[in-house]
């Protein structure tokens, strides 16, 4: 048992719809959920650029107890994780990568997966495709460079025309599910639908909650609090962090 905090963060406000979920399936933790609201977008920066970002976040949850790290960012997970584990050897890291396994398992034949740049190029969002696709199964990449930005500063109407013309590019190829690879995207779902209409939108957030239940379970660190935990939210450019 363990009633420290667990510790979340993202480029910005995206990660918030997986402490949504988080909290559905374990209310009784305490959450500590960073929002590198200053350093958004991730979606375009090197590597080294995001390690650093990414490093001094891990620092800050690490230094305010957090028990376990969530990385609420489908970019910071393919691009950042394998190193942050190497790094921090004692702190479980639980990623989010776009849910292509879940469309492809769930026989949908033409998937259109939108993400940043940094995750559609990554080697992890190929190997997703390459380890769950079937036969007569498609999937189609768009990467969606100002998206999460636009998002973030509610510019909504940058958001319809972006997601406009997205559909207007896969108007014929019958698509009948869309993977939401950032965290961000499920604020935009509205927008989404409005064009794909009655097209399922499938996020992580549901299985990256489930499997952070998972770890902290097997490795006894569940709280025993029988109470509503709390939520605390930091913004980078609030902190100064
Ligand atoms: N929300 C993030 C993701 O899941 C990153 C968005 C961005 O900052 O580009 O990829």
């Amino acid at each position: 048992m363990n009633n420290n905090c667990i510790g979340i963060f993202d480029s910005g406000y995206g990660g918030l719809t997986i402490l949504e979920k988080l909290k559905e399936v374990m209310p009784n933790e305490n959450y500590l959920y960073y929002a590198d609201s200053k350093n958004c977008p991730y979606g375009d920066k090197d590597v080294d650029d995001l390690i650093n970002i990414t490093t001094n976040i891990v620092e800050y949850l690490i230094k305010n107890n957090a028990k376990i790290i969530v990385i609420a960012c489908n970019t910071a997970t393919v691009k950042c994780m394998k190193y942050l584990r190497e790094k921090y050897k004692n702190i479980n890291f639980i990623g989010t990568v776009p849910a292509i396994k879940v469309a492809l398992d769930n026989n949908y034949q033409n998937t259109l997966v939108m993400a940043t740049p940094g995750t559609i190029k990554s080697e992890r969002t190929f190997e997703l495709i390459n380890d769950n696709i079937r036969k007569n199964q498609k999937i189609y990449l768009e990467a969606c460079p100002t998206l999460a930005e636009a998002i973030e500063n509610k510019k909504w109407d940058n958001v319809d025309n972006i997601i406009y013309e997205i559909y207007n590019k896969y108007i014929d190829k019958n698509i009948d599910s869309i993977v939401l690879g950032c965290t961000h995207y499920p604020f935009a779902t509205k927008y989404i639908n409005k064009y794909f209409k009655d097209i399922i939108c499938i996020d992580g957030s549901l299985g990256v909650s489930n499997y952070t239940k998972k770890v902290l379970s097997d490795n006894n660190l569940l709280t025993d609090r029988n109470y509503k935990g709390n939520i605390k939210i930091i913004n980078s450019n609030d902190s100064g962090e």
